[in-house]
């Protein structure tokens, strides 16, 4: 998804925009420019490709300059190329843009009517035209902006500079963008890590403001020209935490962080001696009248929904309904003040996800969000918040955030209960003393990844894999499918263990290895006859079970096993063997792990 940064201080602005488009190269991107501005000149170079290409290209050029703009783009209108790179310049007016412009066909048509000449296929080139437009009717540079964002329609983040104007604006809607608050100098950056080399003091701004930078600081107003006053917060994260730290990939370091993410998670939270759960002064409304829950969420996300469905069904007895976001609001769902609607995302920007919120609140019912970002728009439009404190995720595929937030849907479940008097104390102290244990468990599975790194040689080879598991390791294996498609480019497919034979075992062969998850639960015997199944038509079987589940160990051709924990709490565990198959897998085949191809960090269109 497109990343965009700005500068203006008294350094060289080139190398600092580099640097932090770098730091949002995770959000995935086929383009990027960088606009610079020098005694009231705007030199734009821009092209398709990485970051590095862009340093390259600029190195034969002596671009100089103390206040700049820059840009990593996803293509959403038009393809992957220079001429529709950002930034985009009419006239004197140059623009960066995350979002989508709903309305820019008709804007485009009438700017082409007034005589404009368009020379790229996005929908961003309205903007510096429709700004330079109020600039050339005699407008100063801050109302033009203004005027012309009140007429756009959909969703942007905006960075902006005009010759002549040693000023920088910045504005926002329904797009994530920030402030680095730091002395003497203005930086502003779609995400954290892009700006935490330079201050960990934050301001996040909210939909409408329009902020305003010169020599002497900054001012934020809104559409209506008002001033508005924002919070400062400061980030906790370090730089070198956004930071590959030591491992070959952020995908590899976020799986080996799973144990201190969930400790973070759950630190403040779990009190065992009382048996309670504390989350964050959450104000939840009386769950007596809460009909049904709706959990709604996209990817992996999903994926964790499903198992909290398994989670709060089995011991709060109410009915939970899982929907992924980009279907939720077109089939008219039924849903209203008696339900609960909690949706789950580690960006908190992900539009199909943002939309699903406006539905629930629309049909008055109460939003509860679990995220990863502070300051996400999830987490602050939605009636109650917990964040899942995974620290920042930069891989592209989805890990640590998966796990905390199955820790998270069990301590909730764990609050409701208390609250509705489901457990004794007794009860509640032996779950939460199990959650306890999880980080513990986990670092035993990393200290096995060599075996793991040993399976994955093997089958690396293979060009497709079926994933089964029943109860609660169906949605585990629906993540570990989309753990290995998503970066190995292996196809997978996970299916119910029982379903199996209603279909896809005509396709079991040699060929075709079977990822089975089958730890020692109420659903082992029945897996057990599904892996006999498979080996019946020679199919190969890599079984990951537990240390009570002997019965097949011999008969597979690979096993992993992992600690026991409690049902509900096993997509955790299981979730780590997955996930570094398909790291190891990818990493044996030479893929991009960080950045697998057409794929982007946080999906802000929907
Ligand atoms: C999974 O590895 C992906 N990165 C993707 O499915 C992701 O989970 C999905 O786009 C939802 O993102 P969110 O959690 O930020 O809302």
């Amino acid at each position: 998804m497109c990343g965009i940064v700005g500068y203006l201080g008294r350094k060289e602005a080139f190398s600092i925009l580099i640097e932090a488009l770098k730091k949002l190269e995770y959000r995935g991107y086929d383009s990027a420019g960088v606009a610079i501005w020098n005694r009231g000149k705007i030199e734009i170079i821009r092209q398709k490709g990485k970051v590095d290409d862009l340093k390259k290209l600029a190195s034969n050029k002596d671009i100089k300059g103390t206040m700049g703009i820059a840009h990593t783009r996803w293509a959403t209108h038009g393809i992957p190329s220079e001429r529709n790179a950002h930034p985009h310049r009419a006239g004197e007016v140059v623009v960066v843009h995350n979002g989508i412009i709903e309305n820019y066909v008709e804007l485009k048509q009438r700017l082409r009517n007034e005589g404009r000449r368009f020379s790229s296929d996005t929908d961003t080139e309205v903007i510096p035209h429709l700004i330079n437009s109020y600039v050339e009717k005699g407008h100063n540079f801050v109302d033009a902006v203004r005027l012309a964002i009140c007429e756009l329609k959909g969703s942007y983040a905006l960075g902006i500079i005009k010759e002549k104007e040693r000023v920088m604006i910045a504005a926002k809607k329904e797009s994530p963008l920030i402030i680095g608050v730091v002395d003497g100098e203005s930086i502003i950056a779609s995400d954290i890590p892009a700006i935490l080399d330079i201050t960990n003091k934050v301001i996040f701004l909210e939909d409408n403001d329009i902020a305003i930078f010169n020599e002497e600081g900054f001012r934020i107003i809104d559409t209506m020209g008002n001033a508005v006053e924002r919070k400062i917060h400061t980030i906790n994260w370090t730089s070198a935490m956004a930071q590959k730290g030591g491992y070959k990939h952020f995908m590899l370091k976020e799986i080996f962080e799973q144990p201190v993410a969930i400790t973070n998670t759950l630190t403040g939270r779990v009190k065992e001696d009382k048996g309670e759960i504390e989350l964050d002064n959450l104000k939840l409304p009386n769950l007596e009248k809460i009909k049904k829950i709706w959990m709604v969420a996209c990817g992996t996300s999903y994926h964790a929904c499903l198992i909290g469905k398994y989670i709060f069904e089995s011991n709060l007895r109410i009915p939970v309904e899982v929907d992924i976001a980009s279907e939720f609001r077109y089939r008219d769902p039924i849903i209203g003040k008696d339900n609960m609607l909690i949706l789950v995302s580690q960006s908190g920007e992900t539009a199909d996800t943002i939309a699903a919120m406006k539905e629930g609140k629309k049909r008055d019912s109460f939003v509860l969000s679990i995220c990863n970002v502070l300051g996400s728009t999830l987490a602050r439009d939605a009636d109650g918040v917990v964040f899942t404190h995974a620290g920042p995720e930069i891989g592209v595929a989805s890990t640590k955030a998966f796990t905390t937030q199955i820790t998270v849907l069990f301590m909730l479940m764990l609050f409701m209960a208390k609250k509705m008097g489901i457990f004794t104390t007794g009860q509640l102290k032996e779950k939460i003393g199990e959650l306890r244990r999880i980080p513990h468990k986990i670092q035993e599975v990393l200290n096995n990844a060599k075996h793991i790194e040993e399976i994955a040689r093997k089958y690396m080879t293979y060009k497709d894999f079926l994933y089964i598991g029943r109860g609660i390791n169906y949605p585990s294996v629906m993540e570990g499918a989309l753990k290995l498609k998503e970066i190995s480019y292996i196809h997978a497919e996970a299916y119910a263990a029982g379903e199996m034979k209603h279909g896809p075992i005509a396709l079991i062969d040699e060929n075709f290895p079977v990822v089975v998850l089958s730890p020692y639960d109420i659903t082992y015997q029945k897996t057990c006859s599904n892996i006999e199944e498979v080996l019946a038509r020679r199919g190969k079987v890599l079984l990951f079970t537990d240390t009570s589940g002997h019965e097949m160990v011999e008969r597979v051709e690979s096993v992993f096993v992992m600690p026991k924990t409690i049902y509900e709490l096993e997509p955790i565990i299981s979730a780590i063997p997955l996930q570094l198959l398909a790291y190891y897998i990818a990493n044996l085949l030479g893929t991009d792990v960080d950045q697998p191809r057409n794929l982007a960090k946080s999906v802000t269109v929907e």
